[in-house]
């Protein structure tokens, strides 16, 4: 029986990614433009069900919900090479095509105004799926509608489906660049939704992955397009244990359950190695892809896709590696053995200190360069390094009173600026969580309240 999995993309970045996310998946699968089976798809053993249902006349669909307030992105979908797969039903573009102007207030009311619509979509989704497993948000947090309409329906989605799971990917901002001046409210906003109405969010940080992009692709200044691949291939790489199902993690609750010992803590960081753009003939060096390689790859910070330095009180609460291609069991074992001896990784107090280890097949139908590759996800405590930032930018920004009329315009400001400190609450409670988790008496009911 499937395990289905509907994802919902909002905002420009969360359908730039997600249209790559379904490239990359027609691509492993053998699904071609149209949502026909290629004649050379023949392998089987996949399970192309979790993400695609079939039409009538046998094409794949993915299970994907469009929604935008401008028509830009999603008219590019439309017109571009797969715009055949989708089924046309399932994009959303807001009446007027305004966007939300950057700004999460103007996104979460629009969310309450067309949330109608929305959720006809979702629940026809819903109810075409013989045993749910739950729904993948792709979006910005940093914008207005990927963040504000995207935490409008995680609420509601918490409320309509309490007992499926909802995962994000989540795109934090690049600090550096600050494309949005307005970032901090938006982004603090939305981690208030995301530490109440989410079961796990994957951070992907766009500092990070212009770095790894512009470091291992050799590219300066990356385009979204680029940085997108990159996101694409972690996407695909932390799905690929419920695609190509081995025993274990191959669905998202037991992927969780391996992950998240205790639900605030569902932050989870990734690592990908080795990264080569295909394209870029720089990028493609000469490696040694041996698995104990790339775990140990996989344990630097260079590798992995958030922009902290973790703090050195930090540590691990729980790791996995999903291990793609030719490894064998015993390569496995050994380099465990050989990253504990070296004390690589540096694990919390109170619970197992142990990497766990999918390792699954690789797509038959695409060229690899590489005889293994593998993905991490981490449930790391600096992660909260990345929350104390975003609280330290707002906190500047709103003892200047900058911008906040355009937020007070809107109705969830309508009685006051509430909604900020409720949110700064909540994101300062799940900092002070993690760095709970870093002590030894974590699990203990009468810590901290002395
Ligand atoms: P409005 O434009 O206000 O309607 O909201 P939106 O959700 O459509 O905004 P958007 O998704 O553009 O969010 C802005 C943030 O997303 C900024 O931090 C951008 O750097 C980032 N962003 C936008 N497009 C992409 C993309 O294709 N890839 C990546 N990685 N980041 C993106």
């Amino acid at each position: 029986m499937p395990r289905e999995i509907i994802t919902i993309q909002a905002g420009q970045c969360g359908n730039a990614i997600g249209s790559k996310f379904w490239q990359q998946l027609c691509q492993e699968h053998g699904i071609s433009r149209d949502g026909t089976l290629e004649d050379f798809a023949t392998e089987g053993g996949d399970r192309k069900d979790v993400f695609f249902y079939q039409s009538d006349d046998t094409r794949y669909i993915p299970r994907a919900i469009l929604v935008d307030l401008e028509p830009r992105v999603i008219n590019s979908i439309q017109t571009g090479p797969y715009k055949n797969i989708y089924n046309p039903e399932n994009f959303f573009v807001g009446e007027d095509g305004m966007g939300a102007g950057n700004n999460w207030a103007a996104g979460y009311a629009a969310g309450e105004r067309v949330q109608e619509e929305i959720f006809d979509m979702i629940d026809r989704e819903a109810d075409g799926s013989d045993s749910l497993e739950g729904f993948m948000l792709l979006h910005s947090i940093a914008g207005g509608t990927g963040s504000g309409l995207g935490s409008y329906l995680l609420e509601r989605m918490n409320d309509r489906f309490p007992k499926k799971i909802i995962q994000t990917y989540s795109v934090f901002p690049d600090t550096a660049i600050g494309d949005v001046v307005v970032n901090p409210y938006n982004s603090l906003l939305t981690m208030r939704r995301l530490t109440q109405n989410a079961d796990s969010v994957v951070v992907l940080d766009n500092g990070a992955l212009s770095r790894i992009a512009s470091e291992r692709l050799h590219v300066q200044e990356p385009s979204f397009q680029q940085t997108n691949q990159l996101v694409s291939t972690v996407m695909s790489a932390s799905t690929t244990t419920l695609r190509y199902p081995g025993y274990m993690h191959n669905d998202l609750v037991g992927i969780i359950a391996s992950l998240i010992p205790t639900p605030r803590c569902h932050f989870l960081m990734t690592a990908y190695t080795p990264f080569t753009g295909d394209n870029v003939d720089a990028a493609k060096t000469v490696r040694k892809t041996t698995v104990l390689e790339v775990m140990r790859r996989l344990l630097q910070p260079k590798n992995q896709m958030v922009s902290i330095t973790p703090p050195k009180s930090s540590c691990y609460i729980s790791i996995l590696n999903i291990i793609q291609g030719e490894a064998d069991p015993t390569d496995v074992h050994k380099s465990l053995l050989r990253i504990r001896e070296r004390r690589m990784a540096n694990f919390i107090p109170w619970g197992p200190a142990s990497i766990q280890v999918a390792l699954t097949k690789k797509s038959p139908y695409l060229q690899n360069t590489h005889r293994v590759s593998g993905l991490m996800l981490a449930n790391h405590t600096s992660v909260a390094t990345l929350f104390k930032r975003i609280v330290v930018q707002y906190e500047k920004m709103r003892k200047r009173n900058a911008y906040l009329e355009q937020y007070k315009k809107e109705a969830p400001f309508a009685e006051g600026l509430g909604e900020f400190d409720e949110a700064k609450e909540v994101v300062m409670d799940l900092i002070g969580e993690y760095e709970a988790a870093e002590k030894d008496n974590y699990l203990d009911p009468d810590a901290g309240q002395t």
